[in-house]
Protein backbone atom coordinates (compact mmCIF):
# COMPACT_ATOMS: atom_id res chain seq x y z
CA UNK A 1 0.00 0.00 0.00
CA UNK A 2 3.14 2.68 0.48
CA UNK A 3 3.54 5.18 -2.18
CA UNK A 4 6.49 3.88 -4.59
CA UNK A 5 8.80 6.97 -3.86
CA UNK A 6 9.44 7.94 -7.69
CA UNK A 7 11.43 10.64 -9.13
CA UNK A 8 10.09 13.94 -9.85
CA UNK A 9 8.58 15.09 -12.75
CA UNK A 10 8.74 18.82 -14.25
CA UNK A 11 6.19 21.32 -14.31
CA UNK A 12 7.17 24.51 -16.62
CA UNK A 13 10.82 23.69 -15.49
CA UNK A 14 10.05 23.22 -11.62
CA UNK A 15 10.63 19.97 -10.07
CA UNK A 16 7.43 18.23 -8.78
CA UNK A 17 5.54 15.17 -7.92
CA UNK A 18 4.63 13.20 -10.95
CA UNK A 19 0.69 12.97 -9.28
CA UNK A 20 1.07 16.65 -9.06
CA UNK A 21 1.67 17.45 -12.69
CA UNK A 22 -1.47 14.95 -13.45
CA UNK A 23 -3.91 17.17 -11.81
CA UNK A 24 -2.59 20.43 -13.07
CA UNK A 25 -4.81 21.55 -15.73
CA UNK A 26 -7.20 21.15 -12.83
CA UNK A 27 -4.91 23.63 -10.79
CA UNK A 28 -4.80 25.70 -13.67
CA UNK A 29 -7.84 26.48 -14.25
CA UNK A 30 -9.00 26.92 -10.57
CA UNK A 31 -11.27 29.55 -10.12
CA UNK A 32 -10.79 31.46 -6.79
CA UNK A 33 -13.26 33.13 -5.03
CA UNK A 34 -12.82 36.94 -4.32
CA UNK A 35 -13.19 36.28 -0.56
CA UNK A 36 -10.33 33.26 -0.76
CA UNK A 37 -7.29 33.71 1.67
CA UNK A 38 -4.36 32.35 0.24
CA UNK A 39 -1.16 30.59 2.80
CA UNK A 40 1.71 30.57 0.62
CA UNK A 41 5.39 29.22 1.60
CA UNK A 42 8.27 27.43 0.51
CA UNK A 43 7.59 24.46 1.49
CA UNK A 44 8.48 23.36 5.53
CA UNK A 45 9.03 27.39 6.22
CA UNK A 46 5.57 27.45 8.81
CA UNK A 47 2.22 26.29 6.36
CA UNK A 48 0.93 24.16 9.03
CA UNK A 49 1.29 26.94 11.74
CA UNK A 50 0.25 29.77 9.79
CA UNK A 51 -3.03 27.69 8.96
CA UNK A 52 -3.97 26.81 12.18
CA UNK A 53 -3.29 30.37 13.52
CA UNK A 54 -5.89 31.44 10.31
CA UNK A 55 -8.12 28.56 11.17
CA UNK A 56 -8.23 29.88 14.84
CA UNK A 57 -9.07 33.33 13.44
CA UNK A 58 -11.48 32.66 11.44
CA UNK A 59 -13.48 30.36 14.28
CA UNK A 60 -12.81 33.52 16.51
CA UNK A 61 -10.36 31.42 18.54
CA UNK A 62 -12.79 28.59 19.25
CA UNK A 63 -10.37 25.41 19.89
CA UNK A 64 -13.42 22.72 19.54
CA UNK A 65 -14.59 24.04 15.62
CA UNK A 66 -11.12 24.19 14.59
CA UNK A 67 -10.58 20.40 16.12
CA UNK A 68 -13.28 19.74 13.41
CA UNK A 69 -11.10 18.07 11.03
CA UNK A 70 -7.51 17.84 9.98
CA UNK A 71 -5.61 20.54 9.09
CA UNK A 72 -4.89 19.37 5.12
CA UNK A 73 -8.44 18.74 5.78
CA UNK A 74 -9.45 22.41 6.72
CA UNK A 75 -6.98 24.21 4.83
CA UNK A 76 -6.99 22.80 1.57
CA UNK A 77 -3.47 22.37 -0.46
CA UNK A 78 -4.39 24.04 -4.25
CA UNK A 79 -1.88 21.56 -6.58
CA UNK A 80 -2.08 18.03 -4.30
CA UNK A 81 -3.45 15.11 -5.97
CA UNK A 82 -2.58 12.33 -5.00
CA UNK A 83 -4.02 8.21 -5.08
CA UNK A 84 -7.08 7.20 -3.14
CA UNK A 85 -7.78 11.13 -1.54
CA UNK A 86 -9.84 14.11 -3.03
CA UNK A 87 -7.38 16.58 -4.66
CA UNK A 88 -7.13 19.94 -3.43
CA UNK A 89 -9.04 21.46 -6.20
CA UNK A 90 -11.49 19.00 -5.54
CA UNK A 91 -11.78 19.57 -1.69
CA UNK A 92 -12.11 23.35 -2.21
CA UNK A 93 -15.20 23.18 -4.74
CA UNK A 94 -16.88 21.29 -1.39
CA UNK A 95 -15.54 24.23 0.78
CA UNK A 96 -17.94 26.64 1.90
CA UNK A 97 -16.68 30.45 1.59
CA UNK A 98 -14.55 32.12 3.39
CA UNK A 99 -12.05 29.42 2.51
CA UNK A 100 -8.29 29.37 3.36
CA UNK A 101 -6.28 27.55 0.99
CA UNK A 102 -2.51 26.62 0.72
CA UNK A 103 -0.24 26.58 -1.87
CA UNK A 104 3.58 25.92 -2.59
CA UNK A 105 3.77 27.00 -6.45
CA UNK A 106 6.41 29.65 -7.02
CA UNK A 107 4.93 33.06 -7.78
CA UNK A 108 4.50 32.17 -11.83
CA UNK A 109 2.48 29.14 -11.14
CA UNK A 110 -0.26 30.57 -9.22
CA UNK A 111 -2.88 30.23 -10.99
CA UNK A 112 -4.24 33.76 -12.70
CA UNK A 113 -7.73 33.39 -11.21
CA UNK A 114 -6.38 34.62 -7.65
CA UNK A 115 -4.75 37.68 -8.93
CA UNK A 116 -7.80 38.52 -11.53
CA UNK A 117 -10.37 37.89 -7.84
CA UNK A 118 -7.51 40.09 -5.98
CA UNK A 119 -7.46 38.00 -3.18
CA UNK A 120 -5.67 38.40 -0.48
CA UNK A 121 -2.33 36.39 0.33
CA UNK A 122 -0.19 35.78 3.50
CA UNK A 123 3.27 34.65 2.46
CA UNK A 124 5.43 33.14 5.32
CA UNK A 125 9.22 32.73 4.53
CA UNK A 126 11.71 31.20 6.66
CA UNK A 127 15.55 30.99 6.86
CA UNK A 128 16.99 28.48 4.14
CA UNK A 129 19.43 27.05 6.29
CA UNK A 130 16.34 25.48 8.99
CA UNK A 131 14.46 25.16 5.62
CA UNK A 132 16.96 22.93 4.09
CA UNK A 133 16.86 20.79 7.49
CA UNK A 134 13.09 20.59 7.70
CA UNK A 135 13.05 19.29 4.18
CA UNK A 136 15.82 17.12 4.72
CA UNK A 137 13.80 15.32 7.09
CA UNK A 138 10.30 15.60 5.37
CA UNK A 139 11.71 13.71 2.40
CA UNK A 140 12.43 10.68 4.60
CA UNK A 141 9.05 10.81 6.30
CA UNK A 142 6.95 11.85 3.24
CA UNK A 143 7.09 8.93 0.44
CA UNK A 144 6.13 10.92 -2.47
CA UNK A 145 9.75 12.04 -2.48
CA UNK A 146 12.93 10.15 -3.46
CA UNK A 147 15.98 9.20 -1.62
CA UNK A 148 17.42 12.66 -0.30
CA UNK A 149 20.64 10.85 0.39
CA UNK A 150 23.59 12.21 2.39
CA UNK A 151 22.52 15.74 4.21
CA UNK A 152 25.59 16.67 2.33
CA UNK A 153 24.06 15.42 -1.03
CA UNK A 154 20.74 17.16 0.19
CA UNK A 155 22.55 20.29 0.62
CA UNK A 156 23.87 20.65 -3.14
CA UNK A 157 20.48 19.85 -3.83
CA UNK A 158 19.04 22.87 -2.55
CA UNK A 159 21.54 24.98 -3.41
CA UNK A 160 21.84 23.72 -7.19
CA UNK A 161 17.73 23.99 -6.89
CA UNK A 162 17.66 20.21 -7.53
CA UNK A 163 19.57 20.49 -10.65
CA UNK A 164 21.65 17.76 -9.29
CA UNK A 165 20.94 14.45 -9.64
CA UNK A 166 18.28 14.37 -6.73
CA UNK A 167 15.50 16.66 -7.22
CA UNK A 168 14.22 19.18 -5.17
CA UNK A 169 10.62 19.65 -4.98
CA UNK A 170 9.59 23.22 -6.06
CA UNK A 171 12.88 23.90 -6.91
CA UNK A 172 14.31 27.11 -5.99
CA UNK A 173 14.32 28.54 -2.23
CA UNK A 174 16.03 31.71 -3.60
CA UNK A 175 13.77 32.11 -6.44
CA UNK A 176 10.52 31.49 -4.45
CA UNK A 177 11.06 33.70 -1.59
CA UNK A 178 12.50 36.57 -4.03
CA UNK A 179 9.53 36.09 -6.42
CA UNK A 180 7.05 36.14 -3.46
CA UNK A 181 8.75 38.97 -2.86
CA UNK A 182 8.65 41.26 -5.25
CA UNK A 183 4.81 41.15 -5.85
CA UNK A 184 4.01 42.80 -2.81
CA UNK A 185 4.14 45.73 -4.05
CA UNK A 186 1.44 45.23 -6.22
CA UNK A 187 -0.57 42.43 -4.62
CA UNK A 188 -2.51 42.62 -1.48
CA UNK A 189 0.27 40.61 0.16
CA UNK A 190 1.57 40.58 3.75
CA UNK A 191 4.86 38.76 3.64
CA UNK A 192 6.39 37.30 7.38
CA UNK A 193 9.05 35.18 8.60
CA UNK A 194 8.75 32.06 10.33
CA UNK A 195 11.76 33.90 12.77
CA UNK A 196 9.20 36.71 13.90
CA UNK A 197 6.72 34.55 14.08
CA UNK A 198 9.31 32.45 17.11
CA UNK A 199 10.20 35.57 18.30
CA UNK A 200 6.89 37.78 18.80
CA UNK A 201 4.01 35.69 17.93
CA UNK A 202 1.30 37.80 19.24
CA UNK A 203 3.02 40.96 17.30
CA UNK A 204 2.98 38.82 14.09
CA UNK A 205 -0.40 37.95 14.60
CA UNK A 206 -1.66 41.38 15.38
CA UNK A 207 -0.29 42.22 11.87
CA UNK A 208 -1.92 39.43 10.32
CA UNK A 209 -5.35 40.74 12.21
CA UNK A 210 -5.21 44.35 10.41
CA UNK A 211 -3.95 42.96 7.29
CA UNK A 212 -7.53 41.27 7.46
CA UNK A 213 -9.55 43.93 8.81
CA UNK A 214 -10.45 42.02 11.88
CA UNK A 215 -10.94 42.35 15.28
CA UNK A 216 -11.18 39.92 17.67
CA UNK A 217 -12.55 40.03 21.61
CA UNK A 218 -9.66 40.34 24.30
CA UNK A 219 -8.54 36.85 25.49
CA UNK A 220 -9.15 35.80 22.13
CA UNK A 221 -5.15 36.58 20.26
CA UNK A 222 -4.02 34.86 23.68
CA UNK A 223 -5.93 32.01 23.11
CA UNK A 224 -4.95 31.64 19.10
CA UNK A 225 -1.39 31.71 20.55
CA UNK A 226 -1.45 29.09 22.88
CA UNK A 227 -3.46 26.70 21.00
CA UNK A 228 -1.31 27.46 18.33
CA UNK A 229 2.50 26.88 20.10
CA UNK A 230 4.60 23.89 18.88
CA UNK A 231 3.61 21.97 21.84
CA UNK A 232 -0.02 22.11 21.91
CA UNK A 233 -0.01 21.24 17.66
CA UNK A 234 2.84 18.33 18.16
CA UNK A 235 0.03 16.50 20.18
CA UNK A 236 -3.17 17.80 18.58
CA UNK A 237 -3.86 15.18 16.39
CA UNK A 238 -5.92 17.70 14.13
CA UNK A 239 -2.60 19.80 13.43
CA UNK A 240 0.07 17.19 13.60
CA UNK A 241 -0.89 15.36 10.38
CA UNK A 242 -0.86 11.46 12.40
CA UNK A 243 -4.25 11.06 10.38
CA UNK A 244 -2.26 11.47 7.24
CA UNK A 245 -2.51 7.56 5.45
CA UNK A 246 0.55 5.97 6.42
CA UNK A 247 1.26 5.20 2.45
CA UNK A 248 2.15 8.70 2.13
CA UNK A 249 3.80 9.82 5.66
CA UNK A 250 5.88 7.45 8.19
CA UNK A 251 6.05 9.34 11.18
CA UNK A 252 8.28 6.97 13.11
CA UNK A 253 10.89 8.19 10.31
CA UNK A 254 10.57 12.11 11.81
CA UNK A 255 7.44 13.42 13.42
CA UNK A 256 5.94 16.44 11.03
CA UNK A 257 5.87 18.53 13.74
CA UNK A 258 9.90 17.91 14.44
CA UNK A 259 11.71 20.45 16.47
CA UNK A 260 9.80 23.79 15.31
CA UNK A 261 12.52 25.52 16.35
CA UNK A 262 15.23 28.36 15.15
CA UNK A 263 18.75 27.46 14.37
CA UNK A 264 18.17 23.77 14.74
CA UNK A 265 20.77 23.96 11.19
CA UNK A 266 23.64 24.46 13.57
CA UNK A 267 23.01 20.77 15.28
CA UNK A 268 23.47 19.64 11.72
CA UNK A 269 25.74 21.86 9.15
CA UNK A 270 29.64 21.36 9.77
CA UNK A 271 31.30 24.45 9.15
CA UNK A 272 32.63 23.62 6.55
CA UNK A 273 29.09 23.54 5.08
CA UNK A 274 28.06 26.72 6.87
CA UNK A 275 30.69 28.71 5.27
CA UNK A 276 29.86 27.04 1.75
CA UNK A 277 26.21 27.74 2.28
CA UNK A 278 26.98 31.34 3.45
CA UNK A 279 28.93 32.24 0.39
CA UNK A 280 26.46 30.28 -1.93
CA UNK A 281 23.90 32.54 0.02
CA UNK A 282 25.54 35.71 -0.72
CA UNK A 283 25.83 35.30 -4.19
CA UNK A 284 22.22 34.12 -4.71
CA UNK A 285 20.64 37.10 -2.61
CA UNK A 286 22.84 40.06 -3.59
CA UNK A 287 21.23 42.98 -4.36
CA UNK A 288 18.01 41.98 -2.51
CA UNK A 289 16.24 43.77 0.49
CA UNK A 290 15.48 40.36 1.66
CA UNK A 291 17.24 39.68 4.86
CA UNK A 292 16.85 36.83 6.75
CA UNK A 293 17.36 35.91 10.57
CA UNK A 294 20.01 32.48 11.14
CA UNK A 295 18.35 32.56 14.26
CA UNK A 296 16.18 34.37 16.89
S1 LIG B 1 4.83 21.72 4.75
O1 LIG B 1 4.90 20.23 4.58
O2 LIG B 1 5.66 22.37 3.76
O3 LIG B 1 3.45 22.21 4.73
O4 LIG B 1 5.49 21.98 6.18
P1 LIG B 1 5.39 23.35 7.00
O5 LIG B 1 4.20 23.32 7.87
O6 LIG B 1 5.57 24.52 6.12
O7 LIG B 1 6.72 23.29 7.89
C1 LIG B 1 6.93 22.36 8.90
C2 LIG B 1 7.91 22.99 9.88
O8 LIG B 1 7.18 23.96 10.67
C3 LIG B 1 7.32 23.60 12.04
N1 LIG B 1 6.13 23.99 12.82
C4 LIG B 1 6.17 24.85 13.84
N2 LIG B 1 7.18 25.57 14.37
C5 LIG B 1 6.88 26.35 15.44
N3 LIG B 1 5.66 26.44 16.00
C6 LIG B 1 4.61 25.74 15.50
N4 LIG B 1 3.42 25.86 16.07
C7 LIG B 1 4.86 24.91 14.37
N5 LIG B 1 4.07 24.08 13.63
C8 LIG B 1 4.88 23.53 12.69
C9 LIG B 1 7.51 22.10 12.00
O9 LIG B 1 7.99 21.61 13.22
C10 LIG B 1 8.49 21.97 10.84
O10 LIG B 1 9.79 22.47 11.15
P2 LIG B 1 10.99 21.58 11.78
O11 LIG B 1 12.18 22.50 11.78
O12 LIG B 1 11.19 20.41 10.87
O13 LIG B 1 10.57 21.20 13.15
Amino acid sequence: EDVIREELGSLHGIPLYKCFIEGWPQVEAFQARPDDLLIATYPKSGTTWLSEILDMIYHDGNVEKCRRDAIFNRVPFLEMKVPEMLSGVELLEKTLSPRLVKTHLPVQLLPTSFWDKNCKVIYMARNPKDVVISYYYFYQMAKLHPDPGTLNEFLETFMAAGVGHIPLAYGSWYEHVRGWWEKRQEKQLLYLFYEDMKKDPQQEVQKILRFLGKEVAEGTVARILHHTSFQEMRKNPAANYETMPTAFMDHSLSPFLRKGISGDWKNHFTVAQNEHFDRHYREHMEGSDLHFQMEV
